[in-house]
């Protein structure tokens, strides 16, 4: 369907409403579509799958973000923003086309590209004009080369257009709030038209710094963002370890090194390590262009070594605070990656739920927003269950287990939880408690790195 372009043009003559295509409606695509389109620009979100743009077009989300229903509710109904499965929907008449597909991490570790490869080749055609494509998947340095090398290829020789690279930085729970006041915004583009016309689109409404640099550099700058907030997370969590043998709090010590600001107080709570997406895989594919070229990165394998670590470390404390499992009842609090998300993609709770219940544990899970996803992977059994309550998971429980950071579980009737359980054993992966306040009402409390160690504590291990 061709579109008639309707332009605002503000009074400096910048053109302030844009035609955009965007391909994939997962969580940066989506984010991306609904917030553009709340800006003003016009935008068709394409998805290959039937079911899932019959129910954006009726205005109900596929994920669970704070503060998109209303987006997509507003801006479906101003008809500013319209779901399609046809790709020439989104792309002739379009402006700007932006690449928002997944990209998993494939058995190797390394990204699956073969989505950002189909949309290359589907573009291709389609082009009528000019036309801007950009990058915006979580993508390894040099891919935007092989779009354009597709595209270029299949296109014919008088098709006009550029690849160019803008990262998002959303953080799954916040992204519409990332999304409308980023704390950068990183354009890559190696032609002057593609850089103008990039800029032009983030001219109006961003009030935060932009790193206009070339496409490789950015794509990199994505990537190093996520690997450096992972090598944060490992960095913290081996501190913790230390911190436990030498009676120390890691939480204590996280506060007095982040008050340096050349540190940063963010990223630095211990516990489970990271899941998600995102942290896991661009770590993996930073480690993998670094070595495709020759580069030492030794130091991030490190990084991914801690945080697989971090899985037996919870289990060996189950055991130590259990003995036996089989039989024993665990209410498991929490399985999605963090708080504030239906996302279980590379959560530990995917590690942790399968080992509980092969060890003969019988298992009671609960989450706010969850539950129904790792349901599709673990079936409920005879010793698994869902539960529509923490109150229902700590009922006649041996232990409770803590898996993620939900703020509902920070505010939980301690004393009326306790009373339920039959040991007052919690086993928190998320530092979610004062271990003093949870001696003080009456739990046996294991966390992650939280010793109290004073001068009068005889040592774990003496010096020799
Ligand atoms: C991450 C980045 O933070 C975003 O900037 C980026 O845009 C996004 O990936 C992406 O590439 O799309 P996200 O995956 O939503 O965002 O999650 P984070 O908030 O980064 O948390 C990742 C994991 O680290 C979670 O499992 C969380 O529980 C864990 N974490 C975080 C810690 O264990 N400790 C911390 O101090 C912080």
């Amino acid at each position: 369907m061709r579109r008639t372009k309707m332009r605002r043009t503000d009074p400096g003559g910048i053109t302030s409403n844009q035609i955009l295509g965007i391909f994939g409606t997962g969580y940066a695509g989506l984010v991306t579509s609904v917030c553009f389109a709340e800006l003003g620009h016009t935008v068709t979100a394409i998805d290959k799958d039937h079911d899932v743009v019959a129910r954006l077009s009726d205005g109900t989300p596929t994920i669970h973000e704070p503060g998109l229903q209303e987006l997509l509710t507003g801006n479906l109904e101003s008809g500013r923003l319209r779901f399609t499965t046809k790709a020439e929907d989104a792309v002739v008449g379009s402006d700007i086309v932006f690449l928002c597909v997944g990209t998993p991490p494939r058995a190797d570790g390394r990204a699956d590209l073969c989505q950002v490869e189909e949309v290359a080749r589907t573009i291709a055609p389609l082009l009528d004009g000019y036309k801007l494509i950009v990058e915006k998947s979580t993508v390894p340095a040099r891919t935007a080369y092989w779009v354009d090398w597709t595209i270029r290829r299949l296109a014919g020789p008088n098709r006009e257009f550029d690849v160019a690279s803008n990262p998002e930085f959303l953080r799954e729970g916040t992204a519409v709030q990332d999304f409308l006041k980023p704390d950068r915004i990183v354009i890559g583009a190696d032609t002057e038209r593609a850089r103008s016309r990039l800029l032009d689109l983030y001219r109006k409404g961003f009030h935060c710094p932009i790193v206009a640099t070339s496409v490789t550099t950015a794509e990199l700058i994505k990537q190093t963002a996520n690997a450096f907030l992972a090598t944060k997370i490992s960095f913290i969590n081996m501190v913790s370890d230390l911190c436990e043998e030498l009676g120390v709090d890691v939480a204590t010590v996280a506060r007095g090194v982040g008050l340096d600001p050349r540190i940063g107080s963010h990223f630095l709570n211990a516990g489970l390590g990271f899941g998600g997406s995102c942290l896991p895989k661009d770590l993996n594919a930073l480690i993998t262009v670094a070595e495709d070229n020759g580069v030492d990165v030794a130091m991030l394998r490190e990084v991914e070594r801690i945080n697989t670590a971090r899985v037996e470390r919870l289990l060996a404390k189950v055991d130590r605070a259990l003995w036996v499992l089989p039989q024993k009842v665990i209410g498991v609090l929490g399985v999605a990656f963090k708080q504030d998300t239906d996302d279980i993609r590379g959560a530990p709770s995917l590690g942790i739920i399968p080992r509980l219940h092969s060890a003969g544990a019988i298992v009671r899970v609960y989450d706010p927003a969850a539950a129904q996803n790792i349901q599709k992977l673990y079936p409920p059994n005879d010793r698994l269950a869902y539960v529509a309550s923490a109150v229902e998971a700590a009922r006649g429980a041996d232990a409770l287990v803590i898996l993620t950071d939900w703020d509902e579980f920070r505010s939980l009737d301690l004393g009326g939880i306790r009373s339920l359980m039959r040991t007052p054993i919690i086993v928190d992966g998320r530092n979610l408690f004062e271990p003093a306040r949870m001696r003080a009402a009456g739990f046996e409390y294991h966390s992650l790195g939280r010793g109290e160690a004073t001068l009068r504590t005889v040592p774990r291990r003496v010096p020799v």
